[in-house]
């Protein structure tokens, strides 16, 4: 078996590029496969991450399935009280920046209620090696932040799980952070080894491409490298308008009054331009001289009004759709039957060429 985990990231980066060029002039030759796991509310670097992503993918004509992964979360811990809940929150999130499964081209499911899609899981599981998974290096670095000391077996398998999500539906295109990078070629070696082993010629699944979110990173608001719920440095979709402003107001900057845009000199106070030149669509640039000598006061006020104004139609919508849970389940109801259409068919013909039929 060949060696995964070795692509260059220069490589990785320019076949990105090629397959952003294409995507708009042949937007049905494409089938993006992206995916959460239902751990929580999504927050706003989400929302100018992956979502907007999705959603401009979306606006080119591509179809997308959205998949939950439920199971997942059971990979790093052990509550599943909440699973749920946070998939239908999930859902509302989608929902309400405007993710549209109204348009027969959107399908949002999670995994569990697929059971085809989970039974590739088995033959997946004979295509790679123990030592492939053991040297997975975002998994080791989740063992690591969980500071799990009992891993579970779920945790060195879920890249497989994943790469069942991926292929069940034949899906091509992978918009992927850098840390999802090494599950990729997972999924690529996987489609790759299982057409050379029972395809007879045929290719039977696509070396999907990842796709790397043009989005700059968005760090936390106390400056630290990712924002993220857990580390509580996050602005929540539907946190209030209040709850905002507090945030921000406690958010680190520095004691230079003069603003200035300069990412690597100074990230706190460049990262809070980001996010106000990302709600506003006005440069960094020109909000920093805009700004001038106002210091972090002037500055908290610019972010928290552009985010509030930015945010003030998606809370509405949130709001309206925590109270029409019937319409949110309906839309898990349609994303599961079609994603099953799809399993049903590409588990007959793993079956088929596995020699299984009888
Ligand atoms: N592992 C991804 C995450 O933690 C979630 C995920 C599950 C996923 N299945 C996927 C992402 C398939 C892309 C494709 O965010």
């Amino acid at each position: 078996m060949s060696d995964l985990y070795t692509g260059s990231f220069e490589a990785t980066w320019e076949r990105s590029q090629k397959l952003e060029a294409d995507l708009p002039q042949h937007p049905e030759k494409y089938r993006v496969l992206t995916g959460d796991r239902p751990t929580g509310r999504l927050h706003i670097g989400h929302l100018f991450g992956s979502l907007d992503n999705r959603r401009r993918l979306q606006a080119l004509g591509v179809s997308t399935y959205i998949v939950i992964a439920d199971y997942q979360v059971l990979t790093d811990r052990e509550t599943f009280e909440a699973i749920a809940e946070n998939t239908l929150q999930l859902v509302i999130d989608y929902l309400s920046v405007g993710i549209d499964p109204e348009n027969s081209r959107t399908w949002i499911f999670p995994h569990s209620h697929v059971p085809e899609l989970n039974q590739l899981l088995l033959p997946f599981l004979t295509l790679v090696t123990m030592a492939e998974l053991d040297r997975n290096p975002t998994v080791k670095e989740e063992i690591q932040a969980a500071g799990l000391t009992r891993i579970n077996a779920g945790m060195y398998t879920y890249p497989i799980h994943q790469a069942a999500d991926i292929l069940f539906c034949k899906g091509n295109v992978v918009p992927v952070g850098k840390d999802q990078l090494p599950h990729l070629e997972i999924t690529r070696t996987v489609a790759r080894r299982f057409n050379e082993r029972y395809g007879r010629g045929q290719t039977v699944f696509p070396e999907p491409s990842p796709l790397l979110s043009p989005a700059p990173v968005i760090l936390g608001l106390d400056g630290s490298q990712k924002m993220s719920k857990s580390r509580n440095n996050a602005i929540m979709l539907s946190a209030s308008p209040e709850e905002t402003a507090s945030l921000i107001k406690k958010a680190k900057t520095d004691a230079d009054r003069q603003i200035t845009y300069d990412p690597v000199g100074r990230p706190e106070v460049s990262n809070l331009l980001l996010l106000a030149s990302l709600a506003s669509g006005e440069s960094p640039q020109s909000l920093a001289q805009t700004i001038g000598d106002g210091g972090a006061g002037k500055l908290k006020a610019v972010v928290t009004e552009a985010l509030n104004t930015y945010l003030a139609p998606i809370r509405e919508k949130r709001k309206a759709l925590e109270q029409d849970l019937a319409y949110v389940r309906s839309v898990l109801r349609k994303g599961i039957a079609g994603a099953r259409e799809e399993a049903v068919k590409t588990l007959e013909e793993v079956r088929g060429v596995m020699n299984m039929n009888l």
